[in-house]
């Protein structure tokens, strides 16, 4: 007798365990999820896609039921459809839905049938996202994986991001990244559901982009003699260093992000950070400033571009025109952080120009400090006749900044308070808490090297609040957040994913959650558990340790 029941008592245990509900375990945590009975079997659906949906749309639905079928090993049809949603059918649903903002989505899984409900591609791409966290992590893979327990836990969810800038910074400059790595790294911020790459190209050690009225500045601008070694400014390891991508590339990569609902936005640092530019066109310099190199050290060189030169803002205008015409963003990124401007007061052409446009030096900024406020206008107007805004680094607000330019805030975020209260709209990337080249770990020698000396562990990326302190109008200013990956010490594809991951998923957080659905321990321990998982099957080299 007593075997019989153990016998039943394990029978149960056994069918509790298949039964046992899906969990739902997803970074960035959605807006409202409402957990219901029971789960859905994936294996063998039908992926219905609503016809009004456009094109791109419907492929990316495409995409993932091929991807489902591969894994699950069934047969998933996908059917484009003026009725997605059949009462009675078994099958994932996406349906158009107008009265929807952007980026939401509402998904409804039952036991039967799952409905997404969005009004865009971005909606659509998101709730694909959530449906893959919800899942096996073998959904992230190409293998077949049959005996996973493909289902889908019952649940009503609504999710919609905080913030409409969900940003993630990539210096190609210091250290150059293939075609593949830069995928790599866009893969990772499409998991989390960020939107934009500010993607750095053009620097003092390394000019990164093919620009066809100036091919020196990829001949010459885009290769140096020799990087410093480690933390010695003194050394050079002699190994020529370079690299740049073409214009085919750079769009190769537009559409790779686009498909997975990323915009690139490139920056054209200017007007200092130039030294890659003057070293392949030295007539852009200030008067004595010569002989000039494509830097082999770190830091922000004294030797920038004669913007009293007529020939040096047309070089600009050419540049940033070529740039605007192939990225389809609606920002153009013109730097425009640490310009010294100690050649500008003995350089006769930029004195010259100051004179010519009544420049003068007051208590609020100097002659040379408004000469640089005439450099962003007239970048800022010659790109909005392209239809672009520009973004600068937050020095841009010293003098005088038109107004329509967004700010950056990189020092704290003092630049981005004052900037919104001024009314301009604001990018937070405050460095005491998205500054990713920071050392993330207490202890030093359980890390790869990093910048400087500040520590910026996982906790206090997930603590940023970018408009903690603004009043509501200045925080309706505050269009969203980003991490800047600057990579002077950091030289190789796993250096930099061991830098972003896991900070990149408590930076997700901060972009998309509400303050009252953040929670340091939930997201911890989903790092810990599941998230981790994802970024192991992805082969991803990221820290294992957060504090
Ligand atoms: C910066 O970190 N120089 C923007």
């Amino acid at each position: 007798m007593k075997k019989i029941i153990n016998i039943a008592a394990a029978l149960v245990l056994a069918g509790t365990a298949f039964a046992a509900q899906p969990s739902i375990d997803i970074v960035p945590r959605p807006q409202e999820i409402k957990v219901t009975e029971g789960a859905m079997q994936v294996k063998g659906v039908t992926v219905y896609a609503d016809a009004k949906f456009d094109v791109t749309t419907l492929e990316a639905i495409g995409k993932f039921s091929a991807s489902l079928g591969r894994v699950t090993v069934s047969e998933i049809n996908c059917r484009i459809t003026g009725q997605p949603v059949r009462p009675g059918s078994r099958g994932i649903s996406f349906v158009k839905s107008d009265n929807l903002a952007k980026e939401a989505y509402r998904l409804v899984v039952k036991e039967n049938t799952a409905v997404v409900e969005a009004s865009s591609r971005a909606g659509v791409l998101y709730a694909i996202q959530t449906l893959k966290q919800m899942l096996p992590v073998k959904v992230y893979g190409n293998e077949p994986a049959p005996e996973e327990d493909w289902r889908l836990a019952c649940c009503e969810i609504f999710d919609a991001p905080r913030f409409e800038y969900r940003g993630m910074h990539l210096d190609c400059c210091r250290h150059f990244f293939t075609l593949d790595e830069v995928r790599r790294y866009i893969d990772a911020m499409a998991i989390y559901k960020m939107n934009r790459l500010h993607w750095h190209l053009t620097e003092d050690q390394g000019w990164r982009v093919e620009i066809k009225k100036y091919p020196r500045l990829t001949e010459v601008g885009a290769f140096r003699n020799g990087t410093m070694i480690g933390k010695d400014f003194k050394s050079n390891d002699g190994i020529r260093y370079g690299g740049f991508y073409t214009q085919e590339e750079v769009k190769e990569i537009i559409s790779y992000a686009d498909e997975r609902g990323i915009t690139v936005i490139p920056e054209v640092d200017l007007p200092g950070h130039m030294l890659a530019a003057l070293a392949s066109y030295p007539e852009l310099g200030c008067e004595g400033s010569q002989p000039y190199e494509v830097w082999t050290i770190w830091g922000v060189s004294k030797q920038v571009l004669s913007v009293g030169k007529e020939d040096t803002m047309k070089f600009l205008e050419d540049v940033v025109g070529e740039l605007a015409d192939i990225f389809p963003s609606e920002y153009f990124h013109i730097g425009g952080d640490e310009c010294p401007k100690d050649e500008w007061k003995n350089d006769p052409a930029c004195q010259a120009k100051i004179k010519e446009l009544g420049l003068v030096s007051d208590e609020k900024a100097s002659a040379e400090a408004r000469l640089q406020n005439y450099v962003t206008a007239r970048i800022q107007n010659y790109l909005a006749a392209k239809g672009k805004k520009i973004i600068g680094w937050d020095e841009i607000l010293e003098g005088e900044l038109a107004p329509g330019a967004t700010v950056m805030s990189w020092r704290g975020t003092k630049g981005g308070i004052a900037a919104s209260n001024a009314g301009y709209d604001v990018i937070m990337t405050p460095n005491n808490f998205c500054y990713f080249d920071y050392r993330q770990l207490e202890d030093k020698d359980a890390q790869p090297l990093a910048i400087g000396s500040a520590y910026l562990p996982f906790s206090k990326v997930y603590s940023c609040n970018p408009t903690e302190g603004l009043s509501s109008e200045a925080a309706s200013h505050i269009r969203g957040v980003q991490a800047n990956m600057w990579t002077e010490y950091v030289a190789t594809p796993e250096h930099l994913e061991f830098m972003v991951l896991p900070r990149m998923l408590a930076l997700s957080e901060v972009q998309w959650c509400t303050l009252e659905n953040k929670d340091l321990d939930r997201i911890s321990s989903s790092l810990d558990n599941h998230q981790s998982k994802i970024l192991d099957l992805l082969g991803y080299n990221y820290c294992k340790q957060h504090e």
